[in-house]
């Protein structure tokens, strides 16, 4: 398996952006984006112990003209990998920055040979599941009261990247 890339540099709408591997310092501005974005927050501990470099999580954080904006939690299992967590900054949220980082993460993990990444999503997150079906992910299941706050159901999403590789769709 190709290693997974922790860094990169590019431009994306006037502005500068850049990944880094998600790290202990970035643990305060990532407890303030996880209370705006999400109703049942990581928390603090939680962060802190996925800051700790393991060679199965592919952990990074998003950078807007060196402003933390973004971020993104995988682990990794033989050629599978599951999106634990994603988060666009609220101020940046609608303005195609969440499909940008996630057309980059699916390339990579296609480039280094994984077969799918699957994932849970709250089935009201309407702007989440479109983001995720126009990037191919399908819905494979439903779990039934995941979510403990409001025993909301998630809906778990494959991209089976492997497939389009072979299919010549991507
Ligand atoms: C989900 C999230 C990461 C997406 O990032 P984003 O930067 O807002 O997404 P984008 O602006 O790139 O939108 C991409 C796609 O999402 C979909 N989308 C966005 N807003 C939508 C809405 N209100 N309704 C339906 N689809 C929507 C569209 O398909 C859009 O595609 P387009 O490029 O054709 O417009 C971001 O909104 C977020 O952090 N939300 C809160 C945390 C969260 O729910 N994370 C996901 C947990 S599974």
């Amino acid at each position: 398996m190709i290693p997974l890339p922790l860094r990169m540099e590019a431009e994306f709408g006037g502005v500068v952006v850049t990944c880094e591997r998600y790290l202990p310092e970035h643990v305060p501005d990532l407890v303030l984006m996880e209370d705006l974005c999400f109703p049942m927050p990581w928390s603090e501990g939680l962060l802190r112990q996925e800051a700790t470099v393991r060679d199965y999580a592919w952990n990074l954080v998003w950078l807007l003209d060196g402003k933390l904006k973004g971020y993104t939690f995988n682990w990794t299992v033989l050629d599978e990998m599951h999106l634990l967590n994603f988060a666009v900054h609220p101020e940046w949220q609608g303005r195609g920055f969440g499909g940008y980082v996630l057309d980059w993460m699916i390339a990579r993990a296609a480039a280094a040979d994984y077969a799918q990444i699957s994932l849970e999503v709250r089935e009201t997150n309407t702007p989440a599941i479109g983001l995720y079906r126009s990037r191919g992910f399908e819905t494979v299941a439903r779990r039934i009261g995941y979510y403990s706050d409001n025993g909301e159901n998630a809906l778990v999403m494959v991209n089976s990247i492997r497939k389009e590789s072979a299919d010549g769709r991507d």
